[in-house]
């Protein structure tokens, strides 16, 4: 998500540096920024090549007015992170997380700006699908919310605002919907090409919920509802046996070519 992030911000007319810790992660970001960027160039959008200009790749976190991180879905990668871009990031800039279900608050809380820490959640893919989930953690300003509203707004996006609870409203929704899925392909009750023919044709859904869990990528699901169920505390929301052992194997959906279907 960090490469359609890095390109919706970019074809608004801003300077982006694109940092990844892990190695080819930015080379990759870029080809599908490539592929994308041509697909809406071919619809009249930007010319490829002038968006990709202003994406500069980073080896490190650097000074910046607005960071937004997108790493994986782990409270110790992520706080640690945001207590080494509070020390990166001048005074005033704003730390936002792309995140799906670490609490602000947490993130914040690592940091000594909580007040400039909020999320800003994205929805894949990013350059075409128009929400942006608002989420303000306890001590996030009034002045940080409006900042990123109308960043949200001038991207082309429509923000909506949650509150900073498991889940925020999205994933609230979203993933036991997923996991509820695996349950019905756990316990046999159709195979996965049914299910989500039921959900695509039966209630308008553009992809079926298994196919959907492929592109978000089954860990995320997995850690999503693990959030869920310790911040909520009702088993209902434990992760269904099906999606964890599918981790387990490294069957993590689209990124490695095998979830609930093969790529
Ligand atoms: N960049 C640019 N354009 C793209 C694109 C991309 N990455 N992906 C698709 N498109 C364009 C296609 O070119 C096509 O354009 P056209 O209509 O002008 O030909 C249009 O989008 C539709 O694409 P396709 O014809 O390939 O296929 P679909 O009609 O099935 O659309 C989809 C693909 C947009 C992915 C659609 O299936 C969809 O919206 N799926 C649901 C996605 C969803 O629910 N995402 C949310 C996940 S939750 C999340 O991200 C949050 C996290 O916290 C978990």
């Amino acid at each position: 998500m960090g490469g359609g992030i890095a390109q919706v911000v970019a074809a608004s007319g801003r300077r982006v540096s694109l940092y990844d810790a892990a190695p080819g992660a930015v080379d990759r970001g870029l080809a599908t920024m490539r592929r994308s960027l041509a697909k809406l160039a071919e619809k009249g959008g930007a010319d490829p090549d002038d968006v990709l200009a202003r994406v500069e790749p980073v080896d490190d976190l650097v000074p910046a007015d607005l960071m937004i991180e997108a790493v994986v879905e782990d409270v110790a990668v992520k706080t640690e992170l945001f207590a080494r871009a509070d020390g990166v990031l001048p005074g005033g800039a704003i730390l936002a997380s792309n995140t799906s279900s670490i609490p602000i608050t947490t993130l914040g809380a690592a940091t000594s700006r909580p007040q400039s820490v909020i999320g800003m959640h994205f929805f894949n893919p990013v350059p075409v699908l128009k929400l942006v989930e608002v989420i303000r953690g306890l001590e996030t300003s009034d002045e940080t919310a409006g900042a990123i509203v109308a960043l949200a707004q001038d991207l082309g996006k429509t923000p909506a605002e949650a509150r900073d609870l498991p889940g925020f409203v999205s994933n609230r929704i979203l993933m036991p919907f997923i996991n509820e899925a695996a349950y019905a392909l756990l316990e046999g009750v159709a195979e996965p090409e049914a299910i989500d023919t039921i959900a695509r044709l039966g209630f308008a859904h553009p992809m079926g919920p298994l196919a959907l869990a492929d592109l978000i990528g089954l860990d995320t699901c997995a850690a999503i509802m693990e959030v869920l169920h310790e911040g909520l505390g009702d088993p209902k929301y434990a992760p269904c046996p099906l999606l964890r052992q599918y981790v387990q194997a490294g069957r993590l959906g689209r990124k490695s070519g095998r979830g609930f279907f093969a790529y």
